[in-house]
């Protein structure tokens, strides 16, 4: 499983050959203008929430290369209606897609298009493929449900926000962390915007001090499962 970060809560997940973006917020990233979104492939686009900082490029992607929005029945609903191509799910339920199971799990946020219309309850994802298994937080609180997570699948890595003011912190995703026993961690949603804005260092060291790992990747760049 390869999983490339394209900025803020944008990821890429390469797993059993098939391509899958995770909330594409790219071209409105100045951040990531070295991204080219015309470029990237994509067999599904999974949607955590309808906000615009995740779901900006969805559309044109969508358009552009036929992928599968899997996401919450009001989110599918919006992009059916643009034509484009769904999975709807909801909190707590799984399927078996062509490159692994997706769990759509629960996450402490709100959820609203950017013309203020309901985009359902905000989730996370829980990908398990190529015998690897990842949990996508989405934006986030800090929430007892992630306990549930590990009594059914084994992590090996936690993709979580620590950008901290829209969602957890840093010191609320080391307990998480604790919460879903997955001590490999990939932070995102940091640093895109004044708010959100973090000391690397010290985020790193506060995770290596509970002896954890974070790892906070260039945009662009990616890590191998
Ligand atoms: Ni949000
Ligand atoms: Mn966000």
């Amino acid at each position: 499983m390869k999983i490339t970060f394209y900025g803020h809560a944008s990821l890429g997940i390469q797993v059993n050959d098939v391509d899958i973006l995770v909330d594409p917020f790219i071209s409105g990233n100045p951040k990531a203008s070295h991204i080219n979104i015309d470029e990237l492939k994509a067999d599904y686009i999974l949607v955590t929430h309808a906000h615009q900082d995740h779901i900006l490029d969805v559309e044109a992607i969508a358009k552009r290369t036929h992928a599968v929005v899997v996401s919450n029945f009001e989110i599918v609903s919006y992009f059916e209606k643009l034509g484009i191509e769904c999975h709807p799910m909801n909190h707590g339920g799984k399927w078996d897609f062509d490159f692994g199971i997706v769990r759509y799990v629960n996450a402490i946020h709100t959820s609203s298009f950017p013309d203020g219309s309901y985009g359902g309850q905000p989730g996370g994802f829980v990908i398990e493929g190529e015998h690897k298994n990842i949990y996508i937080a989405g934006d986030t609180a800090l929430t007892f449900d992630m306990k549930l997570i590990p009594l059914q699948t084994k992590l090996d890595l936690a993709i979580l926000p620590i950008g901290d003011n829209f969602t957890m912190g840093v010191d609320d995703a080391i307990l998480a962390s604790d919460f879903v026993a997955c001590d490999k961690v990939l932070g995102y949603h940091f640093d895109t915007f004044g708010y959100i804005e973090i000391d690397h260092e010290v985020a790193k060291r506060k995770f290596f001090e509970k002896e954890k790992d974070l790892m906070l990747l260039e945009i662009g760049d990616f890590i191998e499962l």
